[in-house]
Formats: C-alpha cells, sequence, structure tokens
C-alpha cells in the first residue's frame, strides 16, 4: 500500500489579490504564482471545453503544506450559495493561529464579528474569509508535532477541511484503503462542534482522517438534511474549497499510486496521469465524486512549486 502526503488545500477565490492578503494577515506567506493558465491539458484536467485561471500560492508552519489560491478569469465563477455544512463536498477550513490573541483583537478592530467559542488556551474563533468561505482558527494544536518548515516558525498552519459526504462509511473506506489515510480520531485532540449557526443543532456523524499535515474532517449530516451536489455541477463552478492534493516526491511512486487509485475505483478526470520530467499532476474522483488531486515533485522542485520544507 503506497500512500501520499496531504501537501495542498486549494480555494477557488473570485480575486487573488484579495485573498492574498487576507490570508497573509492571518499568518501566512506568500510563495509564488503561476498563470495565466490555459489550453490543452489545463481544460482536460477540469474536463472543460476551454479554461483561463490564475494560481498563487502560501505557506504556513508546516513542512510541504501550501494553500492554493485559484482564481477562474474564464469561466467565471457562479454566485456562491450561502455555505452550510449538509452541502456535500470540501466546505469550511480550519487553520491553526500562531498569535491568537493577536488575530482575535485584529479581527474586532476591524469590525468583523468572529464567532467564539471555548475558554482561555483553548479558543477557537469562526469567521468568513472573502469569499464567503468559513475559517475556523484554532487557539491550541490538535496535531501536535508536526515538522515546521525552516524560516516559517511565526506563520500560522493549514490544519483541516471539512468534507460533508453522504455515507461517511463508505467514503472512509475508499480514503483509508486505496487512498492510504489513517483513522485520526485518537491521536488529534478533538474538534469543537460545529457552530450551531451552521449545523441548526443538527448532530453529524464526523471522522478525521490523516496523511500528512492537513487534515480530512469528514461529516455526514442528518440523512434528510443532506444536500447533494446539482447534477450538473462541474469542479471550480463554485468559490469555497476547491479540493486537497496528494505529494509524492518520486515519478514511479506516483505512477504506482496512480494505478493503486484506479483499482479502487478512482476516476481520473484525464485518462492517465500526466508525467513531465520533474512534476506531474492527476485530478480525479473518488467513488462518491469527491475531487482530488495527487501530484508529484522531485526534491528540487520543491520550492518552485511553491513549498517550503
Ligand atoms: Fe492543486
Amino acid at each position: 500500500m503506497i500512500n501520499a502526503h496531504t501537501c495542498q488545500l486549494a480555494l477557488n477565490v473570485r480575486s487573488i489579490s484579495t485573498s492574498l492578503k487576507w490570508y497573509e494577515s492571518l499568518g501566512f506567506s506568500f510563495s509564488g504564482s503561476y498563470g495565466p493558465s490555459t489550453g490543452d491539458i489545463v481544460a482536460a484536467t477540469l474536463e472543460r471545453p476551454s479554461v483561463t485561471l490564475n494560481i498563487a500560492w502560501l505557506v504556513g508552519r508546516d513542512s510541504l503544506a501550501q494553500l492554493e489560491l485559484i482564481e477562474f478569469v474564464d469561466p467565471r465563477p457562479k454566485p456562491q450559495p450561502e455555505w452550510s455544512p449538509n452541502r456535500e463536498g470540501y466546505g469550511a477550513i480550519s487553520i491553526v493561529a500562531f498569535d491568537f490573541a493577536g488575530q482575535l483583537e485584529r479581527f474586532q478592530r476591524e469590525g468583523a464579528d468572529p464567532l467564539l467559542f471555548g475558554s482561555a488556551g483553548d479558543q477557537s474563533m469562526w469567521i468568513k474569509d472573502p469569499d464567503g468561505i468559513w475559517v475556523e482558527i484554532l487557539e491550541s494544536e490538535p496535531f501536535p508535532a508536526r515538522i515546521v518548515a525552516s524560516g516559517c516558525e511565526r506563520l500560522s498552519s493549514i490544519r483541516a477541511v471539512t468534507l460533508t459526504v453522504r455515507n461517511l462509511e463508505k467514503t472512509k473506506q475508499f480514503w483509508v484503503d486505496t487512498l492510504g489515510f489513517e483513522v485520526a480520531d485518537e491521536i488529534v485532540r478533538p474538534f469543537k462542534p460545529l457552530p450551531p449557526a451552521l449545523t441548526g443543532g443538527a448532530s453529524f456523524g464526523e471522522t478525521i482522517l490523516a496523511s500528512g499535515p492537513v487534515l480530512v474532517r469528514l461529516l455526514e449530516p442528518p440523512s434528510d438534511a443532506f444536500m447533494e451536489r446539482p447534477a450538473d455541477y462541474k469542479l471550480g463552478d463554485e468559490l469555497g474549497a476547491f479540493n486537497i492534493a496528494l505529494l509524492i516526491e518520486d515519478k514511479n511512486r506516483y505512477l504506482a499510486y496512480a494505478d493503486q487509485l484506479l483499482e479502487g475505483g478512482f476516476r481520473g478526470a484525464t485518462p492517465a496521469p500526466l508525467a513531465l520530467n520533474d512534476t506531474g499532476l492527476w485530478y480525479g474522483y473518488d467513488r462518491q465524486g469527491t475531487s482530488l488531486e495527487i501530484c508529484y515533485v522531485e526534491p528540487d522542485m520543491v520550492e518552485q512549486c511553491g513549498w517550503k520544507r
């Protein structure tokens, strides 16, 4: 069984410059950009006739983990419906703040009104980013002993993203048996429940999956509340958390991992993984239609692709 490392959380944003400013203030550091990206390969990867997009990366405290901001220039994203944890797909993101008290004070000074939970030392706050993405900002680390990237000691960490699914057990099975994640419920300090303002007080099934620094918080809403993606949904249609990427730093292992995924029922957006000389990527979907990217980067290309180690 090959496994890979959660190296990236991608967000579909309306404006890279607006989001960069917001996430830099939250304790992340700009680490590179790419674009405009267009042409057959990117269109095939996104299963669209044509696409033009810009990309920027930010790093946090953890080695080999980045936020990827994707700005669709053409087509433009549809207006964002209000996010709810009942909505299928990736949703809210969790950040461990480098300076929680300073961030809280800044938001209050700016007139933002974060939802606050917990008591001193173990607080969290929920706030929307400029695109309406809910961000849970944590004071204390739920997942200790991460490798800190050199020079990034004073940055915040990208720690988790929620993923709402219809069937938690089926999703868990694929992510553990085929993608190589582990169920981390016992090594991760429990996250606080989602804010009642978002759940309406309903209780959700929840499991934490880990395969690297960015955790996946699987959520299963009550079945009568589950909101399916629109039938004509295409990746990138909506602003918000877009997908996660899994990294392998070796081309042969990456290709073998792709085979492992295909055997388990992964559907590639392109028939085969893309592999250039020193980088490669493959977009696709798990058995329930959740988008995933797998990628490989030769160790000496890591910084050029916007990571720090
Ligand atoms: Fe990506």
